[in-house]
């Protein structure tokens, strides 16, 4: 060890180290152990993915969610991982999640603290069975009531103090802001550490990759249809440019690739979803909100296409809203669009 405290060996900066040291901390020590509880969470439920089928954790659980959809068995165990992993830790007064129809009030045996949390304990579960990429996604605010309601969480997305997601995919990351830009980590297996690979995320400005499921183009709205019949039309078209398109059909992998390498990322409102009284598909608190937290914080931009995401004063817990976010040119220009 040098006298500097620093050991000749090339050092790894874990989560925790990087909490501590740097501005993050100011966000405070309770933030910051509640983080690395977060991360203990991922690191479980990034285990029980890994392991798949040996874990005997794939498949349907034979249930629904409050909102209609399927559950699988995996939506099921990380929701209950995140629960076990947060709930004793003294900084949380409750929890809400996809997979919980109201919120989950931190039992009377436990401590309770001011943040409340806000889960998609697995983001695109319909890739479990197939292998394919999966995360969580979450986003903490604080509450000034020790006994919150459902009530208590709808609060705007200004009002985050952190938001992150998880991507297991070939590695795991966990990316993350408390408001002072954004930084990723990789799970270092070895060691079961994350360690800062990602210092400093910033989205590139320009972009020539769009991501939406193409298989809604019949009912999309003419704004989004504008947009896309240009991107396909490439370099003889109005954008005079070829553009690629990729879908992995969970949002914390699309979000994940155009916060790496720009690009823009939409899952709008459209005909048919607006026919069955739904005002898009992504949740607000847990997908559309934390989400726009880290793309306004690498520099990109997130709307609905009509109004910034972050503003937007939830009515309810799963309440669902369009979603366009990614390189700044090209939300501005979906968003002009829509005049
Ligand atoms: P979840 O698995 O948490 O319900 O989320 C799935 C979401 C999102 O991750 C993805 O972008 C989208 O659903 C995919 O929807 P489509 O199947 O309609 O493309
Ligand atoms: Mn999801
Ligand atoms: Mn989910």
């Amino acid at each position: 060890m040098r006298p500097d405290g620093n050991s000749i060996m090339n050092q790894q900066v874990t989560l925790t180290r990087h909490i501590i040291e740097s501005e993050h901390a100011n966000a405070s020590a309770e933030l910051g152990s509640l983080l690395n509880d977060v991360a203990t969470a991922c690191k479980k439920i990034s285990n029980l993915v890994n392991r798949g089928a040996m874990a005997g954790v794939l498949g349907a659980a034979g249930s629904e969610n409050i909102q209609g959809e399927d559950q699988k068995k995996l939506d099921i165990i990380s929701n209950d991982v995140f629960i076990d992993c947060l709930q004793w830790g003294g900084h949380l007064a409750g929890m809400a999640s996809e997979e919980m129809d109201s919120m989950y009030p931190i039992p009377e045996n436990f401590a309770r603290g001011k943040y409340l949390i806000t889960f998609d304990p697995l983001d695109g579960s319909s890739n479990i069975d197939v292998n394919g990429a999966v995360g969580t996604i979450f986003s903490v605010m604080e509450t000034a009531d020790p006994n919150p309601a459902d009530s208590s969480f709808l609060q705007p997305g200004t009002r985050q103090v952190c938001a992150g997601y998880c991507l297991y995919s070939s590695a795991t990351m966990l990316v993350l802001t408390t408001g002072q830009g954004v930084d990723g980590f990789t799970l270092d297996n070895s060691v079961g550490e994350f360690v800062l690979t990602h210092p400093a995320i910033t989205i590139p400005k320009t972009t020539n990759e769009f991501s939406i499921n193409a298989a809604y183009q019949r009912h999309w709205f003419s704004p989004v249809k504008r947009y896309v019949d240009e991107l396909l039309a490439g370099s003889t078209g109005p954008r005079k440019a070829d553009f690629n398109m990729r879908w992995a059909g969970a949002m914390v992998g699309d979000v994940h690739r155009i916060l790496s390498r720009g690009g823009i990322f939409m899952y709008p409102s459209d005909e048919k979803l607006a026919a069955s009284g739904k005002s898009g598909k992504l949740r607000l608190l847990y997908e559309a909100s934390p989400m726009a937290f880290i793309m306004e914080q690498a520099g990109g931009l997130a709307s609905t296409g009509t109004e910034r995401i972050m503003d937007i004063m939830p009515a309810e817990l799963h309440q669902r809203v369009p979603v366009i976010m990614g390189s700044t040119e090209e939300v501005e220009r979906v968003v002009s669009y829509h005049g």
